[in-house]
């Protein structure tokens, strides 16, 4: 299977938990496909844990819970392909799947040929239980060869968590993304803390092999299956969007898409930020500014206020001779971001500046010599594209 750019679609996990059933993936394909989310991109609907029955049947074979998914799961991925959609399911690498339903360990073969004979498009495949004395690299491997001798086209997607550090060798073993740190949860400091740990890893990861740092919350305020009492502000989750496309990350949403706001939608179904995440050329960005972010404002003592290392500027080289800069504000209070063009290669001796747009919105922000710098709000973002022209 060849896979240029992060697969991007829809996860039960973050909103619904255990409380998932045949309607809600009916409903929620359906609203997809209405929406326009399967024409930005968002292709692959995936039931996480709690799917099945707590045994197998008298074959060895997992089983649905009947009452969660009445007409069994061929029934509904039939459904969720004939929208236009892939169909995902979950399983994991241990003897037991988080929420304690039966796994796959040493029933690789056989949970891959049933999983194909579902018309499963996409496998999560998870971490809990997993015995001490085994090996977590030939695990993963075992299932990647599983679901290629079931014959069918099955995205891997490991969930291992970052043990062993997978970013070395899941793509050696054929797993199509991998989660590199624990779960994410609907709160600035958990989503900002995954994105950033694993920048230094960022450079291991592209086609056919993305390092993903777990299902999207945009849009959850606080409700569903992974709050902590928290409610994000709407600049917050552009920020955490804005990091997923940059970096190049699998787009999977986790809220309740019948449900979004319409600033939740209009992100998640910004063209200018999904362009920079599927971006033909699949690089992932360099960081060009991680520092100080200096503060202002009457809340602040003596009016200026340094905080460490709050401050991110990552620059992504596109197709067609363009580059996208993203400013972030980690900090709980507004401040300037900067970007000095040479720290991406384009020094003032160049005679060359930048003619810049805002990424999000469009507009046309004119052309710039040696440094660009933005104020940001709490927590907030902005995203340019630029090209170089003659100064
Ligand atoms: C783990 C995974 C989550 C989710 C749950 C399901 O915690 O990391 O993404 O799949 O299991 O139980």
């Amino acid at each position: 299977m060849i896979l240029n750019t992060p697969p991007m679609g829809w996860n039960s996990w973050n909103t619904f938990g255990n409380n998932i059933s045949d309607s809600l993936i009916r409903e929620t394909a359906r609203v997809m496909k209405d929406r326009g989310y399967l024409e930005a991109g968002y292709r692959y609907i995936v039931i996480d844990d709690t799917w099945s029955l707590k045994e197998r049947d008298a074959e060895g074979r997992l089983q649905p819970d009947p009452e969660k998914f009445p007409h069994g799961m061929k029934a509904l991925a039939d459904y969720v392909h004939d929208l236009g959609f892939l169909f995902g399911m979950y399983s994991c690498a241990g003897v037991q799947t988080c929420a304690g339903y039966p796994s796959s360990y040493d029933h690789e073969f056989t949970d891959a040929e049933t999983f194909a004979s579902w018309g499963v498009d996409y496998l999560k495949y998870d971490f809990c239980y997993f015995p001490a004395n085994a090996d977590n690299l030939n695990r993963y491997a075992t299932m990647s060869m599983a679901l290629k001798a079931s014959g069918r086209d099955i995205l891997l997607a490991a969930c291992n968590w970052g043990s062993g550090e997978p970013w070395k060798w899941m793509k050696s073993i054929g797993v199509h993304m991998y989660r590199s740190t624990g779960d994410i949860f609907d709160n600035f400091k958990s989503f900002s803390d995954i994105a950033r740990s694993q920048l230094p890893n960022f450079c291991m990861s592209g086609a056919n092999c993305f390092n993903d740092i777990d299902m999207l919350t945009v849009g959850m305020y606080g409700k569903g299956n992974v709050g902590l009492g928290q409610v994000c502000t709407d600049a917050e989750y552009e920020t955490q969007f804005a990091l997923w496309c940059l970096l190049g990350a699998p787009l999977m949403i986790g809220g309740d898409v019948r449900n979004l706001n319409e600033f939740s939608e209009k992100l998640l179904l910004n063209p200018g930020l999904l362009a920079l995440n599927q971006d033909a050329e699949g690089r992932v960005p360099q960081t060009v500014y991680r520092g100080r972010v200096v503060h202002s404002g009457p809340d602040v003592e003596g009016g200026w206020k340094e905080y460490p290392d709050t401050g991110l500027t990552l620059f992504k080289h596109l197709s067609d001779h363009e580059f996208a800069v993203g400013y972030f504000n980690f900090a709980p209070q507004s401040g300037e971001v900067p970007f000095i063009f040479a720290d991406a290669g384009l020094p003032g001796t160049s005679g060359l500046a930048f003619h810049f747009t805002d990424a999000i919105t469009g507009e046309d922000l004119g052309v710039k010599r040696d440094y660009f710098h933005q104020m940001l709000p709490a927590h907030g973002c902005r995203v340019l594209k630029c090209r170089i022209v003659k100064a």
